[in-house]
């Protein structure tokens, strides 16, 4: 059985007294539907507040073992570097997990394949578990380029990852034009790209392309996660705006079957 996530990623959201609000809240909420989270739940708030993230759910997160993670990462182990953050900061204050290479970072701040990939084997290297996003944009699905930018962004580095590094990689599929805008890749597009994804994993590595986890992201909410999480290549999902609100995140968490 293939693992089922969903990750929230809260972006540049939420104050230290916000932070703990919805931590406390989903807690609240997810504890009285226990029986019914199959999934691995991992939030990554600001890097800011992920030491006090990590104490709030010390404090309040008897059995449900939330994990924490980081939205980003630099790829050196440390050095000049003004500004960045290295994995073994991040494994050092409790990180799990860590989100890279996110379509935000590559279109604003122009984040390469190449850095990508050093961000991947650093963390790797720090034994955090990177959930690398890859997708389209509109104008690359309205002129059938889908499937050739999700192999250019795919390939090289799965190429340029061990087997052992490949075991422990998350994938998430996030086409741009349905992030933040309320527009959702309908389980049948969606699923599509998955099933391609895990063929060009399956190339790669025959047991990897069967245990990989894949997560869906792009406007999930509590109404249509179910829908989606129920296709077969579509392992859980990575929640951005939906994840700040409590309510709407449990009901996410707890669509995973
Ligand atoms: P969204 O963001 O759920 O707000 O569309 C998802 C993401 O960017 O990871």
């Amino acid at each position: 059985m293939r693992k089922k996530v969903v990750a929230a990623n809260w972006k540049m959201n939420s104050t230290k007294a916000s932070s703990k609000d919805i931590i406390v809240n989903l807690i609240t909420l997810l504890k009285k539907e226990q029986e019914n989270v199959a999934a691995e739940i991992i939030i990554c708030p600001p890097s800011v507040y992920l030491e006090h993230c990590k104490s709030v759910l010390a404090e309040n997160d008897s059995n449900l073992n939330i994990k924490l993670g980081a939205q980003n990462c630099y790829g050196k182990e440390k050095g000049a570097y003004t500004g960045e953050i290295s994995p073994i900061m991040l494994a050092d204050i409790g990180c799990t997990h860590v989100i890279i290479g996110h379509s935000e970072r590559r279109q604003l701040f122009n984040e390469s394949n190449e850095l990508i990939l050093e961000k991947l084997k650093e963390a790797f290297a720090n034994n955090l578990t990177p959930i690398l996003c890859i997708g389209e944009t509109k104008e690359e699905r309205e002129t059938n380029n889908t499937f050739a930018v999700i192999k250019s962004q795919l390939k090289p580095i799965l190429d340029a990852l061990t087997d052992t590094e490949l075991q422990k990689l998350i994938l998430a599929y996030e086409p741009i034009w349905a992030i933040g805008t309320g527009l959702t890749a309908t389980p049948t597009e969606a699923e599509e790209v998955h099933a391609y994804v895990r063929s060009l994993v399956r190339n790669r590595n025959i047991e990897v392309g069967h245990s990989i986890s894949i997560l869906y992201g792009g406007s999930v909410k509590a109404d249509n996660a179910k829908d989606l999480f129920k296709m077969v290549n579509i392992d859980g999902g990575l929640v951005g705006g939906a994840s700040l609100i409590p309510q709407e995140f449990s009901t996410i968490c707890t669509s995973v079957r």
